[in-house]
């Protein structure tokens, strides 16, 4: 795993905004897999991927997109939909083609088969190459939630009631919100070819650190992203307060940037 750790969320955002750049650059083609939730907003409309698309000229046009989950029952326009958040902070300001945007439809008449055929629309995209993950402070990505099998593929979950109390803006009843999601599964998160998690504020710390330094479990779903070969775990200060290797991590970020400035030197994996 490698671990980066920013002094704040506006320098998370730049870091995960230039790796995305950096994707699109090199294969103008790629598939994402998308998250929603507040800590992705800074990465999407407030700050860094659609200021490159206006100001620097990055080009969607050609990006495939599959967003990671969806409630079960909100109708696409339903402002709380993840269909409504990703348009709003992220397609309806870039160009990519609406053709190439995939977001799982909570509203199928056979919910397992809309998740099967989300399945085979992945496979038939090439598969995944960059995963864009947020992390619940219960160690959710996706909706897994604690006790989703590490092997699941795209179903549908019953949620937690502290994730839809922490997914409930202030200002709303959270009983309005479906129990019921559908969401990749970890193991479908597993086959992307790059993970890259982000986590901000003290409030993920517990999470972070036992994913990051926790044993394998299915109650710590992210845990499972030990098993992937090419992850970055990209975090705030805040959200990297409580790694107990926490010095050791930006010592061996330190050497990687030294080795990656130095000529044809192969960077250290995982
Ligand atoms: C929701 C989403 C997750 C997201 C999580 C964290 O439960 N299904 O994909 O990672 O919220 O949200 P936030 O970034 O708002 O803390």
């Amino acid at each position: 795993m490698r671990i980066i750790i920013e002094r704040d969320a506006g320098a998370v955002a730049l870091r995960a905004a230039a790796r995305v750049a950096d994707l699109i650059h090199r294969s103008p083609a790629c598939v994402l897999g998308l998250p929603t939730g507040r800590t992705p907003l800074a990465l999407y409309r407030e700050l860094e991927l659609v200021r490159k698309h206006r100001e620097e000229g990055l080009s969607f046009s050609r990006v495939v997109a599959f967003n990671l989950d969806e409630y079960v029952g909100l109708h696409p326009h339903h402002p709380q939909s993840y269909t409504a958040y990703i348009r709003r902070n992220l397609f309806d300001h870039v160009d990519i083609d609406a053709a190439n945007t995939h977001v799982l439809n909570g509203r199928a008449e056979d919910l397992q088969l809309a998740c099967d055929a989300y399945e085979e629309a992945i496979r038939d995209a090439g598969g995944i190459d960059l995963q864009i993950l947020g992390i619940g402070s219960n160690g959710h990505i996706g909706f897994n939630e604690p006790g989703s099998s590490l092997g699941s593929r795209t179903r549908v979950k019953t949620l937690t009631r502290e994730t839809i109390e922490a997914n409930a803006p202030s200002t709303e009843d959270p009983r309005e919100l479906p129990r019921v999601a559908l969401t990749m599964g970890v193991g479908t998160i597993l086959e992307a070819k790059s993970c890259l998690l982000l986590a901000l504020g003290e409030g993920k710390a517990p999470a972070i650190r036992d994913t990051v330094e926790g044993p394998l479990a299915a109650q710590v779903p992210a845990s499972a992203l030990q098993l992937h070969r090419d992850v970055t775990i990209l975090v705030d200060e805040a959200a990297a307060s409580r790694l107990q290797r926490h010095e050791y991590y930006r010592e061996m970020e330190a050497a990687r940037q030294r080795l990656e400035a130095g000529a044809g030197v192969p960077a250290e994996e995982g």
